[in-house]
């Protein structure tokens, strides 16, 4: 297997907080990946690593089996799309596109056609005469990422770039920039702390906690066989549950399932209806147990203060904090 770029056991720290930690990671030739993690998580961190503008205290950073550790920025021919779209505000939309075009040397002519050809693609060719100070959130977005894609980079980093789009138009980018991904066959690493994101977007989901990547996967696979008790806490619309309780004859002090791995009936484990919410699949029912919030997924809607059984149809079972079995279908 030939890998677009390896990370390898990279390290960072600022002051004495450790914000990479020996961080490992692998993506394949036209992959999407995206990296999913909470605020503060080390996202922007990372690209700005892999990009070149951060040093590294540690690790190595292989592009098509070329070691880029110690190149410059602009030896990587790696585009990043910043979370802030960084466009400069005193260019038209044309200028700012050419930009990256006219650093390397480009000709006049080159760069015309390139900047047409990338506007039209990304359907801003109206717009290349505009300052960008006028343009709206979904306008500057396409500039940005104009600007990664005219050049023809390696690699393209994207920095949580819909993150400032308000929820209509930030969909309709999203099902626009898989296509495009998919028509160019770009290798996208893409961060962001958004699940719906990663659940749209990403081939493999990459999962950042405590600085390193703790599981990786599709997005299906981290939702259904989530390999410690933290991704299945943080993936999921609703987290899963987690139990003290342990399964005679079985390993483990933990056990987890998803709201819907349940079964209502007339035995098993009983508890009171706190709140009763109607979903496109049913009824959820938050309840707690032993201090802990428990959310269920059942058929029936229930009265709150009402009390119900549920039995577990499937469940995982953790010890140490890592799953250790699956059980049940
Ligand atoms: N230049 C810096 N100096 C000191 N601390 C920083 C710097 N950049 C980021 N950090 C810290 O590193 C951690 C990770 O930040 P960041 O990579 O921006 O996270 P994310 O993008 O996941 O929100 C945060 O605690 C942040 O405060
Ligand atoms: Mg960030």
């Amino acid at each position: 297997m030939t890998y677009k770029l390896q990370l390898q056991e990279l390290e960072k720290k600022f002051g004495s907080k450790s914000v990479l930690n020996r961080l490992s990671l692998d993506v394949e030739e036209g992959e999407f990946m995206v990296v999913l993690g909470p605020s503060g998580m080390g996202k922007s961190t990372l690209l700005r690593t892999v990009v070149g503008i951060e040093p590294l205290d540690g690790g190595k950073i292989v592009v098509d089996g070329e070691d880029v550790t110690r190149l410059p920025p602009h030896k990587r021919n790696i585009a990043m799309v910043f979370q802030n779209y960084a466009l400069y505000p005193n260019m038209n939309v044309y200028k700012n596109i050419a930009f990256p075009l006219k650093m390397i040397g480009e000709s006049r002519d080159v760069i015309d056609k390139k900047v047409n050809e990338i506007a039209g693609t990304l359907k801003i060719a109206d717009a290349l005469h505009q300052n960008v100070t006028t343009l709206s959130g979904g306008q500057k977005q396409r500039v940005a990422l104009a600007r990664a894609l005219v050049r023809n980079p390696k690699l393209f980093l994207l920095d949580e770039p819909l993150s400032n789009l308000d929820a209509r138009v930030r969909y309709d980018a999203r099902q626009e920039l898989r296509k495009l991904q998919q028509e160019l066959g770009h290798t996208f690493i893409y961060v962001t702390h958004d699940q719906t994101e990663a659940q749209s977007l990403a081939d493999r989901v990459a999962v950042l906690h405590n600085g390193s990547v703790e599981q990786i996967g599709p997005y299906d696979d981290l939702y259904e066989r989530p390999e410690t008790t933290w991704v299945g806490s943080f993936i999921g619309e609703y987290p899963m549950n987690i139990i003290d309780g342990s399964v005679i004859g079985r390993e483990g002090s933990q056990i987890g399932f998803r709201p819907s791995w349940v079964n209502e009936g007339n035995d098993g484990i009983q508890l009171t209806v706190q709140l009763c919410q109607a979903a496109e699949s049913g009824f959820f029912i938050m309840s707690t147990m032993d201090g802990k919030s428990i959310t269920i997924r059942v058929q029936k809607r229930h009265k709150i203060g009402s009390t119900m059984k549920f039995s577990l149809r499937r469940y995982n079972v953790y010890t140490d904090n890592r799953l250790v079995e699956e059980f049940g279908k």
